[in-house]
Parts: C-alpha cells; structure tokens; sequence
C-alpha cells in the first residue's frame, strides 16, 4: 500500500476514533434540559456488557421495552412478578437515570386471564389492584408513566379492548396511577400522532375531555415508529405539538426508531434515515414542552424491528450517521 493510501487510511481511523470518544448525547441533552432515552429489555444487561455500557453512556432515562408491560408483571392473576423491572430501575439509579414506566393501560400484551367475562365492578378492582399494586410498588422511582397507550385505533375511535366493560376505565387508570404515586408524571401514548390528522383530533380530542374533567393527566407522548418516508413532515409535527403544549400537556418522544428499508443504495438510505432523526430531534427541541427524547432500544440488533435497522448504532454498536445527527444536533446552542 502507497504511503498516500496508509495516511488516508489513518485519518479515517483517526476520525472515526475522535467522533465515537466526543460528548455523549446524555451530556449535550442536559445543556438543553433534555432526557435521551431508549428501550432496554433488562436480560441484555446481564447478558451484554457492551450494551449496558453503550446504554449507561449515551443515555440519561431508560423505559422498560416489555418487562413492566401487564403481561410480564401480573400473567397470573394476583401475583407479581417485578424481578425483571427491578433489575432495569436499580441499573437506571446507578446510572442516575430516568426511568419511565411503560404500560397500565394497553390492549395488547395482556395475560389471558384479563379476557375473563368480568361485571364491570369486577373489572374496576381488577383495574384498581394492577395499577395500584405496580405504581405502588416503584413509586418515588418512576418519573413518568404511559398510564394509557394506543387507546384510540388507526380509525380514530375508542379501540375495543377487555377493559371497555367498565366505564370510564380511562379516566380510572389515571386518578388509579395519580393516587398510587402522585409524584410521577402521568402520561397518554400513542403512534400514529406525529402529525396532523384524523387520528392526532382523535386523541387531542380525548386528551381535552380528559383536562377538562380535571383527571391527572400531565403528558403526551408520540411514539414516532417513522419510516423513511417520514409522513408527517417536520413542520405539520411542530404544528401538531404545538396544539398539544396548548392544553398544557409536557410532550415526549418515546418510541422512536427509522426503518431503513426502500429503494436507494445504503448510504443514501443511512443519510435519510438520519435526517430523519435529526428534524425529530429538532421539533422537540424548538417545543419548549417537549422534554424527552426516546429511541425504542440501543442498537439495532436487538430491535423488535432488527431487519430494518432502525435504530442509531448498528448491530456491533458502531454508530451509524443518526447518531452523529442527533449529536450535531444537540451541539447546536
Ligand atoms: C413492542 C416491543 O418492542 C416488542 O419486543 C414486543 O414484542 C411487542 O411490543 N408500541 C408500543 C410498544 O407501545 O410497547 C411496542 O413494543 C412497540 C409499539
């Protein structure tokens, strides 16, 4: 190899080296008074050091990908099972991280026994005893918790689900989670939001009824499980967050991930994919109610969506062109 090809091999190298020992994300978010967060699966922090150890680096507030969903704390009913969630709060308070709660309220990943044929007052103390018992057992611990998720469906109605036998179960959750701990923010998710339409009126709609009638409801959070097509464009999502920091809601991102796939060679795709990221991240930072910033896992090799690489660090943690976006990104003042 010619002495020309071996300096500019070392400059890479060189370069590559000073851009991954730079500034983690969690220390530029601070000067914005932002949390960066992913989804952690607490058996990968056991299992894998460089996971926990890219995690505990870049990030400042974790939530739990599934182990605090209903079906992974209560599948039989009474009894609970929290070692798992345990595991990933005690991690975050070494870590001096955030932790948000993820889910009360959902359709999805509930054990049999809740499709029970319940009355509704039999459904209202089931109700009552989850919420109770989980918020009750990581109260003082747990900053915000997504009390309500995807409650309105694709077709911006009320989704069916076990819990619909009991009126007002909605409003219940949260005064439930409220009472259980009053110091966590409380918080309604959902994806399909980011930008104006009939689904973000929907539960803009519902998020007003449920102000209005005085239920704790501090936040809202938008899921952004984006393609690269990224619909919304950046400036409908600022309009539609905007109307929501209206209601005096605070705003998060929450589940944030890009999938890489569509026509286009890889580089071009890693570029767009990491624009993307990069006006996300600067919607919320222009919303002064936005405060939270959350990648749904660490690297791709662990998303629920791995084909797709959706995620800022690649199957062997080299950080991918969206990661250095959203540095670049929070190095601006
Ligand atoms: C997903 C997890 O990432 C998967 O591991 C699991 O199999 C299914 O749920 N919206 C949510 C999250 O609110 O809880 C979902 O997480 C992704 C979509």
């Amino acid at each position: 190899m010619s002495f020309r090809l071996w300096s500019l091999l070392l400059l890479g190298l060189s370069l590559l080296t000073l851009a991954q020992s730079g500034p983690p994300l969690r220390t530029l978010a601070e000067k914005h008074g932002l949390q960066v967060g992913a989804a952690v699966e607490p058996n990968l922090l056991l299992q894998d050091p460089e996971y926990a150890q890219v995690l505990a680096r870049e990030f400042n507030l974790v939530v739990a990908e599934n182990v605090m969903k209903w079906g992974a704390l209560q599948t039989t009913r009474g009894q609970f099972n929290f070692a798992p969630a345990d595991l990933l709060v005690e991690f975050a308070q070494k870590n001096h991280m955030a932790v948000r709660g993820h889910t009360l309220v959902w359709h999805q990943q509930l054990p049999r026994w809740v499709y029970g044929d319940f009355t509704p007052a039999e459904m209202e103390a089931i109700l009552r005893e989850h919420i109770q018992t989980v918020v009750g057992h990581f109260r003082g611990k747990i900053a915000y918790w997504d009390v309500a998720n995807e409650v309105i469906g694709d077709d911006a109605e009320l989704r069916p689900t076990p819990f619909e036998v009991l009126p007002d179960y909605l409003e219940k959750a949260f005064r439930y989670a409220h009472t259980a701990d009053p110091g966590a923010k409380l918080f309604y998710n959902d994806y399909g939001a980011e930008g104006l339409g009939p689904k973000s009126d929907a539960i803009y709609a519902l998020l007003k009824s449920l102000k209005d009638k005085g239920v704790p409801l501090d936040g809202v959070g938008f899921q952004a499980h984006l393609d690269l097509n990224f619909s919304p464009t950046a400036a409908r999502m600022a309009e539609n967050l905007e109307r929501f920091a209206k209601l005096g809601l605070e705003i998060h991102i929450t589940e944030m991930d890009v999938r890489l796939s569509g026509p286009g060679s890889k580089a071009e795709r890693l570029q767009k994919q990491a624009q993307i990221y990069q006006e996300v991240l600067q919607v919320c930072l222009r919303q002064p109610r936005c405060k939270v910033f959350t990648l749904w896992g660490v690297s791709d090799a662990y998303s629920w969506r791995a084909a797709s690489e959706p995620l800022i660090f690649d199957a062997d943690y080299q950080p991918k062109p969206a990661y250095f976006a959203l540095r670049r990104t929070l190095q601006q003042p």
